[in-house]
Order: C-alpha cells, then sequence, then structure tokens
C-alpha cells in the first residue's frame, strides 16, 4: 500500500501538506474517538453504518453517534422475485431502522433527525459520511466542512464542475479532511501503474478506455423497491427536493410543483437528471477517478458526449448507451461507455507509445509496443494477446473498509491526503457531469482551468495542437513524468526529407 506521502507527491496540492492551527484544535486527539453522523440512510449507506460498527467492534476508535434521512423507513422482510426465482430479503433502510443500527433511540430527536444541519450543529459530530442521493453531495459536503466536520461522501462528489470547486474551495480553506467514496481508490493499483507509466513503462501516453455494462430486464435502477410505506407523510419531499437550498448559483432540486411526491422518483432517483448523472456519474465515475489516477491526468480539457435512451422507455430521462470522450492537455484521450441494456464487457486498458497496460484482478498485465518495427498486435483481438510482464498489486480484502479505515487514519492523524481526496473527486466530476451537459445540450465542452469554469467548445482545441504539430513542437507529458523523450520522439523516414514548399519554385530538398 503506497504511503500517504506518495500520494500526496502524486495528486500534489498544496493545501494537503497542511491544516491551519485553528483546524487542528478543533479535532480529536489520535486516540479519541471519531464520532461519526450519517447523512442519508438509504441502501448504500447500511454498508457504510455495518462497516463503521463492525470497526468499532473490532476496537477502531469510531462511533455512531448521530443519523439524518428524509424518510422515517421500513424494517421487515419482502419477496424479490427474479430470475425465475423468488428470495426473501431483509430490508431496513430510512432514519428509524437506521437509528436503531446505530444503538441511537429513534425518538431521541436531537440526534435521530430528518434535518442535515441539526447534525451539523453538534458539538459531539467529529466527521459526517454523505450517503443521499447526488444532488444533495456538494451542499451538505460544504455546510458539513464549514462546520468543522470531517467528511466521507459518497461518489460522485457533487452533481456539477461548478459545484466540486464549492467543495474544493471549502477544503482547502478549512483544512478538513475528505474522502470520496471511490472505493477502487483504495486499491494501491492504480499508484502503482501511474509510477509505472510515469517513468516511460508505456512511452507517451495516449489513450485509455473502460466502461461499465448492465443489462437487466427490469430496467437499470428499477430493482429498487418502492414501499407503500413511502408517503408524503413519511418522507420530507421538501427536504429531498432540496428546492430550497442552492450551491454555486444553483438551486438543488426541482419544487414540488414541478415534481410532486412519486415514489418512483424518490427511490429510483438515479432514472432523473434531477437527482443525477445518469450513467455517466453513477457508473462512469468509478473508472474516471481510477483511470485518470493511473494515467496521471486530473481536470480534463474538453469533452463530449453522446448516447440515448435506445430501449428503456420506462419514463427515465437518463440514456441507457452513453460514451464519453474527454481530452487532456497533456495530450491524451479518455473513452468511456455507461450502458445499462448491454452486459457484454470492455477491457480497462491504458495505451501509449511503447505498449498499453491492462488492469486485471490483482494487478496489471503489461504489453510492449515497438513502434520501429510495424504492427505488434493484431488489428483485431481474436484471443488476448499474452502479456510482456504482470505486475501483481495485492487488492484490498475490502474496499470500502479499506476506504474507511484510510479516512478515521486521515482524520485523527490530521491528513488531507486521502485515498480519494476532493482534487480526485473533482476531475471524475468534471469528466461525468461535463458528460452529461454534453449529452443534454449536444455541444462539447471546455474546462478553463484558470477561471475554473465551463464554457463551450469551438475550434481553438484543434487548431492548437493543428499549431503544434506545424511548428514541430514537443508533446506534453503526464505530471511527473521522468522519463525523457522514451516514447514521445518521432523517427521521420528518410524521404521526409523531401517535403516542405517549393518557395519560389526551389526543391526544398536542394
Ligand atoms: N460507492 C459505491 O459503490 C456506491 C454504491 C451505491 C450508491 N452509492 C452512492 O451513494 C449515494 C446513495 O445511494 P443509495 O443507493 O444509498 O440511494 P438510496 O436512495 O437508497 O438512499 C438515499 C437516502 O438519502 C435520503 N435522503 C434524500 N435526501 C436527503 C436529505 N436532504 N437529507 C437526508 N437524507 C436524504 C433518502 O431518503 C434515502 O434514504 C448515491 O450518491 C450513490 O451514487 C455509491
Amino acid at each position: 500500500m503506497p504511503s500517504p506521502l506518495d500520494r500526496r507527491k502524486f495528486f500534489g496540492s498544496a493545501a494537503a501538506l497542511s491544516l491551519s492551527a485553528a483546524s487542528y484544535a478543533r479535532v480529536p486527539g489520535s486516540t479519541d474517538r471519531v464520532r461519526v453522523g450519517f447523512l442519508g440512510c438509504g441502501g448504500r449507506a447500511q454498508a457504510h453504518i455495518d462497516l463503521v460498527n463492525r470497526l468499532a467492534a473490532n476496537g477502531t476508535p469510531v462511533q455512531p453517534v448521530a443519523v439524518c434521512d428524509v424518510w422515517d423507513g421500513l424494517e421487515d422482510e419482502y419477496d424479490v422475485t427474479f430470475g425465475g426465482k423468488t428470495t426473501r430479503r431483509r430490508y431496513a433502510q430510512g432514519l428509524h431502522p437506521s437509528a436503531r443500527k446505530c444503538g441511537l433511540d429513534p425518538a431521541d430527536k436531537a440526534r435521530v433527525t430528518k434535518d442535515y444541519r441539526a447534525v451539523l450543529d453538534r458539538k459531539d459530530v467529529d466527521a459526517v459520511c454523505v450517503a443521499t442521493p447526488d444532488h444533495w453531495h456538494g451542499r451538505m459536503t460544504v455546510d458539513a466542512l464549514n462546520a468543522g466536520k470531517d467528511v466521507y461522501v459518497e461518489k460522485p462528489m457533487t452533481r456539477t464542475p461548478e459545484e466540486a470547486v464549492a467543495v474544493l474551495d471549502a477544503w482547502r480553506r478549512t483544512g478538513r479532511v475528505v474522502t470520496v467514496g471511490v472505493q477502487s481508490m483504495a486499491d494501491a493499483v492504480w499508484v502503482r501503474a501511474f509510477d509505472f507509466i510515469r517513468q516511460g513503462g508505456i512511452g507517451h501516453v495516449a489513450h485509455a478506455q473502460g466502461g461499465v455494462f448492465r443489462n437487466d430486464a427490469r430496467g437499470q435502477w428499477r430493482f429498487y423497491r418502492l414501499a407503500k410505506e413511502m408517503t408524503p407523510k413519511t418522507v420530507d419531499w421538501d427536504l429531498f427536493l432540496g428546492h430550497r437550498f442552492e450551491l454555486a448559483g444553483q438551486r438543488l432540486g426541482p419544487a414540488p410543483a414541478e415534481l410532486p411526491f412519486d415514489r418512483a422518483a424518490f427511490a429510483q432517483w438515479r432514472a432523473l437528471w434531477a437527482f443525477g448523472g445518469g450513467p455517466f456519474a453513477d457508473l462512469l465515475t468509478h473508472p474516471v477517478a481510477h483511470l485518470s489516477a493511473a494515467m496521471g491526468v486530473k481536470f480534463p480539457a474538453r469533452v463530449t458526449a453522446g448516447g440515448g435512451v435506445y430501449l428503456e422507455y420506462d419514463g427515465r430521462d437518463v440514456p441507457d448507451v452513453g460514451t464519453v470522450v474527454a481530452d487532456y492537455e497533456e495530450g491524451c484521450q479518455v473513452v468511456l461507455t455507461g450502458a445499462t441494456v448491454t452486459g457484454y464487457p470492455v477491457e480497462e486498458v491504458i495505451r501509449g507509445r511503447l505498449g498499453a497496460v491492462k488492469f486485471v484482478k490483482g494487478g496489471f498485465q503489461v504489453f510492449r509496443d515497438d513502434p520501429t518495427r510495424g504492427a505488434t498486435f493484431p488489428p483485431r483481438l481474436e484471443a488476448p494477446p499474452t502479456p510482456s510482464e504482470v505486475i501483481a498489486v495485492e487488492p484490498p480484502r475490502n474496499e470500502t473498509e479499506a476506504l474507511w479505515e484510510n479516512f478515521l487514519d486521515c482524520v485523527r492523524g490530521r491528513r488531507q491526503s486521502t485515498f480519494c481526496p476532493p482534487d480526485l473527486g473533482a476531475a471524475a466530476v468534471a469528466v461525468a457531469a461535463m458528460a452529461a451537459r454534453s449529452y443534454r445540450t449536444g455541444r462539447a465542452l471546455f474546462w478553463d482551468r484558470d477561471r475554473r469554469e465551463v464554457s463551450a467548445a469551438d475550434s481553438s482545441w484543434a487548431e492548437r495542437w493543428e499549431g503544434r504539430s506545424r511548428g514541430r513542437g514537443k508533446p506534453n507529458q503526464v505530471f511527473g513524468w521522468s522519463a525523457g523523450d522514451a516514447g514521445s520522439t518521432l523517427s521521420p523516414p528518410p524521404h521526409q526529407r523531401l517535403a516542405g514548399p517549393w518557395v519560389g519554385g526551389a526543391d526544398p530538398a536542394a
């Protein structure tokens, strides 16, 4: 497992290096318990609550002390019929069942509440875990940081790039500890691959591909249960929608007049743009985060996306096939597809001039390429090629648990360099959210690094690269590149001497 220092070097954030004296004074000492409040206690939060309970039972100084959810909740058993069989499932979600799981009295209104601000007001809450639908992530994280809490926020870190900037600023200003719940980042393989890449292991990085493919006849995300106990009486619909709140100049969600209470919107919110980012945010945040970490790129420079609702006509807004193309200043591209109507997967690969890296369970395979010798690979992969090298990296036993352990270590040690800090979370949001915006508006988009904002793309991108070629410029490299020109210089054929304009009728080769 790489040390926090390696990660700090990698993510390169100056803010990651220091905590202000003021923020230090308000944190628990290294032996104190980290007291956690859970904001949003649906399906995913149950895994977090179970984990924190288990860590506490095993002696880790952590304790659940408050829960918040806008739904009273339900605890029962129910039948799920799918794939020709019926399975009995336990169900415990929402406010009261989660309170009981945390050892809290559901009647204790000070610690068991529908209003997250009541949790943030509590002096005995050191950290919060935000696992609401996506539209609340940014606002709750910023409010929690301003209230002096450390934050474990589920992916995607925010719903828009503008919100991501607000979180980044609050994180830097407050010096608090934040991890984004991209659990694959607990695997050391991405940092190991990044080291390999920046030392020239595959030459100049050019391209990466990945994706998430799902196929479920019920309609993606429609398997989330609708229960008759979900009613306007048991759900604070106003607080769910978040229409009275804003972040980065945008209100969080629609007003009740625009979207009256609806169980499907409540429990299957992923199907609607109002609360999530469809396959781009829900499925692709994971590969964007870990592939950009492995490639050594952060914010994309230009993003475009395509797709559509090609099959799942069930009232959803979000596409069932979506592909994003993200281009980077470093001179490379990431292509990812999220699809929910077809299951055949795609290999997770980073390609460079001198080879490729393919991620597999327990490490990565390296395929060497030699551009000075003609084609190394067949034009079509009939069978998997044989790797030149296999680099084994032991994965964590349980990624989410490893992310929690790292988060709690960072909280106690006052280190901001968590496995998935907000600068990586923001880079992932930029790709996913700009993809959703590009798909919806039909435009390619730029991310302006200096102004930290999205704008409509134009011809300047292509013109810049064409200018670089005409000017015989040097290629850019990824951050920390230490391999000289390996894999990035050209060996032009001798006849290239004959190229060039015949100015005044004179042969350029003469
Ligand atoms: N890292 C992962 O692998 C992973 C897996 C699943 C979900 N997630 C993420 O976790 C988040 C939650 O997903 P889920 O599957 O648990 O959804 P869910 O719908 O099961 O749970 C969301 C809960 O938040 C509550 N909620 C909504 N607005 C709230 C508010 N203003 N205050 C307090 N509670 C509020 C809802 O009542 C609900 O109980 C999502 O952002 C999702 O992307 C991540």
